[in-house]
């Protein structure tokens, strides 16, 4: 059933206290709860109903009374609730080893974990479980205690102790009222790093990350992370830690990266655990902003968190801002955040642009759902961060510190709404431009697509002006066919053909914020000798695509002289990009002009520019950007263009690779930071490009130096490039490396699963790549229970190699349905995302659009699917 923004009414009871008991055992754990129940006389008197999932009910009391109670679907109905306040008490059991959903209470690795968001508390005992039901709690857990000598809840632990049977107890009081997605619990044989630290407030806090045994020393980088981002969050934002005891658990099931529980965040252990020896510089800089990302929630979601599950990116949105504004101050160099910027840009068109042009295209903050889980997207998550950030393009810096500090004086303790906190910002900023177009600033919320920004410079040269006219237009996505237009803020500048930046007004600023709010603008620059080469959009200022139709020689300018780091990586993606669309379009072989390759080699060559700037603009756009600027897409067509670029690279910049590699080696020790990372990244994309062009050639020499690397390294990040430069290429030593790395760490999950996604995700070369992946799902560590596993499988294959997946033979389509039905038997949430990979289905070329709408339409026929899977397809046929 479909559930309305616009229906939001507030419940007709609180609950303001809760006090929970567990007596745990894996296959039926007894759950008692005390509910304080206080009626709310805003709202008629009505019966009170529970939610409640896949429990057993044992009994009800009303003030220490038995009470008539009815069960319908998924809710306990007490028709006769006191138009007063009441003490409620339940009694119920759930059996955490059969859930395989991972949402409620259930176990892995032989431990108790929860995962309450967004509606999971309801399959632990019955509630409000609505996030603006907000309640103080008091958690008792008993359980054996060798089997869990660890016991842990939300806050700051209030008794301990001995109780018959080999069991113990502890007891967890929470001073903070909640909403019930932030509860958690864990129980288990784990061990712990600890960490004292003060913070500016002269408070001693304890910080503990628990994990399984034997994972104690791949800790360390989440504790110095959490530690940085304490510190941060005081420094920029004034915010600071508010719990005496802050605890941070690693799980190896888990649907997501992690979760901000109150005091007592779970996080899947592919977002914790790091050693040099096992994860890559990646994987570092993910745990860095993952740990960052829930620690900013305890702000930006817990002290003040959503009304209703239509304002997810009011806390989501934000925090993922903030985390990536985190990760930038700690980057450093200007250069170094640009490379942060770049990365969430590169991220943001691959995963969110096609969401937004496709069936599933939602506004960041929804109007409908019918299951919460599938809204947990790139929409409400990366592009409300670029909504947030937008704001503090607009009113600036310390306007947007001022506009948070306003927004906490407001609603510390509140469960509020994405309007609350635009308010909060405007009203922090009055005669801002974000203040003066409020009203049209919140579109941002409410229309979903991608608007399309187009540019139009004209020079006149007797008046020596030059006019720049800018229109927009977001295009009709699903249930929405009229936009009107947004304000986007267009950061820009003017260089004439050398390079110089030109002075756009009488101060001699270089750099000015156009605010484009029109569907059609014009601004003039005054004071203008020659022809322009506008630098628009810079720092990737608003989630729009650009086009400012620019010509090759404009973009070189740009690529060589942008003072903006961000525009000049652009300028070598447009290049490249313009060069593989006008093959596609014209059904013709792509030859790399040696314009381009020249570009690229001077940018190999630079002195000045740094190591992983080089690397992200000599790597190619991905191929589902691409597919994003065609209106019909052949993802065969699409790949051999892509592929074809590539070997021309490789052909013709083979000295400067060799130069590169050779130059960017590291001497001495491992440490994950931006230089070294950014080292090794260059070093990688000059194997692979070495080893790509070894098997045109068929030189010998680099494919062994690869597997020579590939053996001695002494960190993942190398060991790890030098294995998928062989297997990209499809060297004929990748299959000895695959087993060698397989062998070597067979007993470490986290590296098998990226032995699993590597050899999924690889560029296809005759339908090898999917071969081997089908054989893959019988390999025996592979299994689907585990989501980290599934994923690193299925959704390489299915959802990021698209060249693998869409095939003339539809077998790609077969095996697509054939693992969503088997997936959503046992883990809707995981199935659903799975399911994603034909959102796009209705843009495709012949054959292959005919074949995945015949696969929708066979899942969707299933009477039996999860409500998470069935709302996906079924967009996805009405998409057509
Ligand atoms: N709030 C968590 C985070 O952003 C993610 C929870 C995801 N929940 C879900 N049902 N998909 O860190
Ligand atoms: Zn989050």
């Amino acid at each position: 059933a479909l559930i309305h923004r616009a229906d939001y009414q507030q419940p007709a009871y609180w609950i303001r206290k809760v006090e929970l008991t567990f007596d745990l055992d894996p296959a039926k754990t007894i759950v008692g709860s005390k509910l304080q129940i206080e009626r709310n006389h805003a709202v008629p008197h009505g019966p009170l109903r529970l939610h409640g999932e896949e429990l057993n009910l044992l009994r009800v009391l009303i003030d220490g009374s038995s009470v008539s109670f009815r069960q319908e679907g998924h809710e306990l109905i007490i028709e006769s609730a006191p138009d007063a306040d009441f003490l409620l008490e339940i009694r119920s059991t759930c059996a955490p080893e059969k859930n395989t959903a991972l949402s409620g209470l259930y176990t892995s690795g032989g431990s108790f974990f929860t995962q309450c968001e967004a509606e999971g508390f309801r399959r632990i005992t019955y509630f409000l479980d609505r996030p603006d039901v907000m309640a103080v709690y008091t958690v008792t857990l008993r359980a054996d205690a060798k089997k869990y000598p660890v016991l842990l809840a939300n806050g700051n632990l209030q008794a301990t102790g001995e109780l018959d049977n080999g069991r113990h107890f502890a007891t967890w009081h929470d001073p903070f009222p909640k909403p019930s997605y932030l509860f958690a619990v864990v129980a288990g044989d784990l061990v712990t790093r600890e960490q004292r630290i003060r913070t500016r407030a002269g408070k001693d806090h304890l910080l503990q990350v628990y994990v399984r045994r034997g994972d104690l020393e791949k800790t360390e980088h989440a504790m110095n992370s959490l530690v940085a981002s304490i510190v941060w969050d005081e420094a920029r934002f004034g915010l600071p830690l508010d719990l005496e005891r802050f605890m941070v658990v690693g799980v190896s099931d888990f649907n997501m990266g992690a979760m901000e529980n109150k005091g007592l965040n779970i996080f899947n252990t592919s977002a914790l655990l790091a050693s040099p020896a096992t994860a890559t510089d990646t994987d570092f800089a993910r745990i860095e902003s993952i740990v960052a990302h829930e620690y900013f929630h305890n702000w930006t979601g817990n002290r003040v968190t959503c009304r209703d599950w239509f304002q997810l990116s009011l806390k989501e949105g934000l925090t993922v801002f903030r985390d990536q504004e985190f990760s930038m101050d700690m980057a450093g160099s200007p250069s170094a955040r640009a490379v942060c910027r770049i990365q969430d840009v590169r991220a943001l068109r691959a995963v969110q642009f096609p969401e937004d042009s496709g069936a599933m295209a939602h506004p960041v903050r929804p109007d409908s759902y019918s299951e919460i889980n599938n809204f947990y997207t790139a929409t409400v998550y990366e592009k409300g961060s670029e909504v947030v950030r937008m704001y503090q393009t607009l009113v600036g810096r310390k306007g947007f510190e001022a506009g948070m500090k306003l927004y906490f004086e407001r609603h510390d303790g509140q469960a509020v709404t994405c309007d609350d906190f635009a308010a909060a910002m405007a009203d922090a900023n009055p005669g801002s431009p974000l203040a003066s177009r409020l009203d049209a600033f919140k579109r941002w919320y409410s229309q979903a697509g991608t608007p399309r920004v187009t540019a139009l410079g004209e020079h006149d040269a007797a008046a020596r002006t030059y006019t720049l006219k800018l229109r927009q237009h977001t295009p009709a996505t699903p249930g929405q066919a009229d936009k009107l237009p947004q304000v986007i803020p267009v950061v820009m500048g003017l260089l004439d053909r050398h390079g110089q930046a030109l002075a756009l007004d009488a101060s001699g600023a270089t750099e000015r914020t156009l605010v484009l709010e029109q569907a059609e603008q014009s601004f003039v620059f005054e004071n203008i000798e020659h022809e322009p080469v506008p630098s628009l959009l810079r720092g990737f200022s608003a989630p729009v695509v650009l086009d400012d139709g620019l010509s090759d020689a404009a973009l070189l300018v740009l690529l060589r002289h942008d003072s903006d780091p961000f525009n000049r990586w652009e300028a070598s993606q447009r290049l490249a990009l313009n060069r593989i669309l006008a093959a596609l379009r014209a059904g013709q072989p792509l030859v790399l002009s040696s314009a381009f390759i020249e570009a690229m080699r001077a940018v190999l060559r630079h002195p000045d520019l740094d190591p992983a700037f080089k690397e992200l603009a000599l790597t190619l756009p991905g191929e589902a950007y691409i597919a994003e600027q065609l209106d019909v897409v052949d993802p065969q067509a699409i790949h051999t263009a892509v592929m074809s670029a590539q070997t021309q690279l490789a052909a013709a910049l083979r000295d400067d690779w060799i130069a590169a590699y050779e130059a960017n080696q590291i001497q001495g020790g491992y440490t994950p930071d931006p230089v070294s990372s950014g080292k090794r990244a260059l070093a990688n994309l000059a194997l692979s490009m070495l080893v790509l062009d070894a098997q045109t050639t068929g030189d010998t020499v680099w494919p062994g130096k690869a597997y020579q690397r590939f053996k001695d390294a002494s960190n993942m990040t190398d060991r790890f490039g030098a294995l998928a430069a062989l297997v990209a290429a499809q060297a004929e030593l990748a299959a000895p490396a695959l087993e060698r790395f397989h062998a070597l760490f067979k007993d470490d999950a986290l590296v098998i699963d990226k032995w699993f996604s590597l050899q999924a995700r690889a560029p296809e070369v005759d339908g090898k790549v999917f071969a081997r992946a089908k054989s893959l799902l019988q390999h025996p560590d592979f299994t689907l229970k585990n989501p980290n596993r599934a994923r690193s499988l299925l959704a390489s294959l299915l959802l990021f190699n698209p060249a693998a997946f869409h095939r003339t033979d539809a077998a790609g389509y077969v095996l697509w349905a054939e693992q969503v039905l088997a997936i959503d038997a046992l883990n809707p949430m995981l199935a659903s995302r799975i399911s994603r990979a034909l959102d796009r289905w209705s843009q495709l070329a012949e054959p292959y659009r005919s074949a995945a709408r015949e696969a929708v339409a066979r899942v969707a026929a299933k009477p039996d699917l999860s409500p998470d899977v069935r709302e996906i397809v079924e967009r996805a046929l009405a998409s057509g």
